[in-house]
């Protein structure tokens, strides 16, 4: 089933970009946390569309209206539902998107394997907007780990060809990793930050949309936790980071650069510190074997720019079997990524708390 993910938690996602609202039923969490309605609004309020012109102008207050699963400001245990409405729907701008392909979106794939029976208003199940919902299960899967002392943090690590500093691999903190989700724009570097916001608004004028990379940082999460081959650590945080629209590429520690080195080069040498196993180095990304070695687990995910962009472009009417020319109306972000940064943080949470809960059921 495509919406419905976890071994331990379970997590299914529910709606439509112009349906009359989207949402999540997240089953299996321990029962009797606090959450904090607050800190989870602040947090998905950093994937919330309307915020400036780097985002689609569409404005939705993304309000999580609670429909079980918390009493008292706890988690019960049994599932935890949450609804948010959508209310800025212009779908007259999709009116030919149920025949007429937009190049780079899932209106042609997603109408051969529904039948023409999906709904094509705004990318239905298939927008971007069906993060919202993934935003709000990671941000209590979040608010679980930090209270047992696993912090996750992201940024952009670049934008087209421009480039942000990236995260120690080895000295990561809870600190630094908190930092860019407090900015605006969440950089380590503000400079690079600038310059990143100038080539989105480029972009933005030009009709034209442009990708990028994010990075994401773990620490404190425990030594030993995970499972070789197919139920693995980065297994699970893949199937849910290519569950984010636009996802098209993953690596983890030194990732693709490790294929462009020697063994000797690229293996962490095991050093004791604090009494405790470590490594000097983290080419490996703290995850060997499927297994966290207790070192920060570091991973990048890689956005390809918005599909839909408002200057010509060639494609075809599906129906008619003949080539038009589409110029995209509506309202999309000229970049996926600034706001994808919270959605990779909250991927992340998921896949965690379902492996750590694996290990102490
Ligand atoms: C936060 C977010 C916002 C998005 N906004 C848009 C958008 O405004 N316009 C658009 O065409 N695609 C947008 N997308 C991407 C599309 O949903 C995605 O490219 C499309 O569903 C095809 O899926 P694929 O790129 O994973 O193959 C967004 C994705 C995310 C994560």
């Amino acid at each position: 089933m495509s919406s419905n993910w976890g071994n331990h938690i379970k997590l299914s996602i529910f709606g439509e970009s112009h349906g009359p609202s989207i949402g999540m039923v997240l089953d299996g969490l321990p029962a009797g946390e606090p959450i904090d309605m607050e800190q989870l609004r602040a947090f998905m309020d950093r994937r919330r569309p309307g915020k400036n012109r780097m985002s689609t102008p569409r404005s939705e207050t993304d309000e999580p209206h609670i429909l079980s699963g918390i009493y008292r400001n706890h988690t019960t245990g049994t599932p935890l539902a949450i609804e948010i409405y959508n209310r800025d729907t212009h779908s007259s701008d999709y009116a030919q998107m149920d025949h007429v392909a937009r190049p780079g979106h899932a209106d042609y794939t997603g109408h051969l394997r529904y039948c023409g029976a999906q709904d094509p208003r705004g990318g239905g199940h298939f927008s971007g907007r069906l993060t919202a919902p993934l935003t709000a299960a990671g941000g209590i899967a979040l608010q679980i780990l930090a209270r047992r002392g696993v912090s996750v943090g992201a940024h952009i690590a670049s934008i087209g060809p421009l480039e942000d500093q990236l995260f120690d691999p080895v000295s990561l903190s809870a600190a630094i990793l908190a930092k860019p989700g407090q900015k605006a724009f969440p950089v380590l570097d503000d400079s690079a930050g600038e310059s990143m916001q100038q080539l989105i608004e480029t972009c933005r004028a030009s009709q034209d949309s442009v990708g990028g990379v994010v990075e994401c940082g773990i620490t404190g999460f425990p030594p030993g936790i995970g499972s070789p081959m197919f139920d693995g650590l980065e297994n699970r945080f893949a199937s849910l980071l290519f569950g984010i629209p636009a996802v098209k590429g993953l690596e983890f520690g030194a990732g693709f650069d490790a294929a462009r080195h020697f063994g000797s080069q690229m293996n962490d040498p095991f050093t004791i510190q604090n009494s405790t196993v470590q490594t000097k180095t983290n080419h490996h990304g703290g995850i060997l074997g499927g297994i966290s070695s207790g070192m920060p687990i570091l991973f990048r995910v890689a956005f390809k720019p918005t599909p839909s962009i408002s200057r010509q472009q060639e494609t075809v009417d599906f129906q008619k079997m003949e080539s038009v020319v589409l110029s995209i109306r509506g309202r999309h972000d000229p970049c996926i990524v600034p706001r994808a940064v919270p959605c990779v943080e909250a991927a992340a949470a998921l896949a965690l708390l379902d492996a750590w809960m694996e290990k102490t059921k």
